[in-house]
């Protein structure tokens, strides 16, 4: 990796990928293997997520995030159901309408505070059921950690997984950062999955070149998820180097270690602006995001010479993402830049 400064503080998905992972990729680089998924990395790394996430179901590996979406909601849905999940969920904002498109589905989005649903904000979306004009809700998706970068923590995850089975409810679980939410809970993944029906773990952003997983907690729900991801297209031939790339990141919980380092680097730049005038922290930091709102002249400058979302322009809101490889004095020259921009300009 680069000794270079980090300049880019606009996404998880700008680091590179993690040594180990290239390391796993060029062993798995040696002789054939069977393609589909029929060879041994695939059935270690299936193996072990199975066991990590304690499911008496299976463990499918996609190529992204989106993929995985589609594919673990696809399983949950049936034909004239729709999907509960919070205004600023990623399949709502962010995935071009594929789960629409793709599943023929309706999504119906929540305003959420922090990103996250409550059996409350859930309930006001499940007027029209048992009416045979309305799209029926049948899934709940919560994404864990969320896209404002805070967790749900598991007494709030029992009360929605409590909440949605008395209504007939699946619970889907966006987790293409669920290392984070993991890592800042200090909970296992089986904890979080236990809350789930289907659920989804995220590679890439954790220090992967591009690897996903859908775990489906209960066979029930698994019957087609072999056909399906072939038709959605995210069944690899060469699929060796999808689980080698898995096997790298659960090797010695390199996984957590990554998320750890990324929640502890937004936590560091979180807590290096708490002094600095007029920047306001917007959400709790509890992942590997740090929202804040800040004068519009002290980002077009920042954004001279940083790379970072403005997240809502009206309001002023912008996202700064840490990730497994920013180093402490990426983060140090951040708040510095910031500081003197707000102490210039104000
Ligand atoms: C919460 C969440 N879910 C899903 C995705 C989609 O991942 P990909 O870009 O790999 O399709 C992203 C990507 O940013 C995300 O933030």
């Amino acid at each position: 990796m680069t000794d270079k400064p980090r300049k880019s503080f606009g996404s998880d998905n700008h680091a590179g990928i993690h040594p180990a992972v290239i390391q796993a990729l060029t062993e798995a680089n040696t002789g054939e293997a069977v393609a589909y998924g029929a060879d041994s990395w695939t059935e270690r790394a299936t193996g072990e997520l199975k066991r990590l996430f304690g499911t008496d179901g299976e463990a499918y590996l996609v190529f992204n995030g989106g993929g995985a979406n589609v594919l673990g909601l696809g399983l949950l849905l049936d034909r004239h159901e729709a999907v509960i999940c919070a205004d600023s969920a990623h399949i709502n904002t962010d995935e071009c309408g594929s789960p629409e498109r793709m599943l023929g589905t309706k999504l119906l989005p929540v305003p959420a505070p922090d990103g996250k649903l409550t059996p409350d904000l859930i309930e006001t979306r499940l007027a029209g059921r048992g009416d045979q004009h309305f799209a029926q809700a049948g899934v709940v998706s919560l994404t864990q950690s969320t896209e404002c970068g805070t967790c749900y923590s598991l007494p709030e995850l029992a009360k929605i997984r409590d909440f949605c089975r008395a209504n007939s409810l699946r619970v889907f679980m966006d987790g293409a950062r669920l290392a984070n939410a993991a890592a800042h809970l200090g909970c296992t993944l089986a904890d979080l999955a236990s809350h789930a029906d289907v659920l989804t773990f995220g590679g890439t952003k954790n220090g992967a070149m591009g690897v996903e997983a859908v775990i489906v907690m209960s066979p029930e729900y698994q019957a087609n998820a072999l056909y399906l991801r072939k038709q959605q297209m995210q069944l690899s031939s060469k699929m060796r180097f999808l689980a080698a790339q898995f096997l790298a990141l659960l090797d010695d919980d390199l996984w957590l270690r990554n998320a750890t380092h990324a929640n502890a680097m937004a936590t560091r730049l979180a807590t290096g602006l708490s002094d600095v005038p007029g920047v306001q922290i917007r959400y709790p930091v509890e992942a590997d995001a740090v929202f804040a709102r800040l004068d519009p002249r002290h980002i077009a400058e920042l954004r001279r010479e940083w790379t970072f979302h403005v997240w809502d322009e009206a309001n002023s809101i912008v996202r700064w993402m840490t990730a497994f490889d920013m180093r402490e004095s990426d983060v140090d020259s951040f708040v510095a830049s910031i500081a003197s921009v707000a102490g210039t300009l104000s």
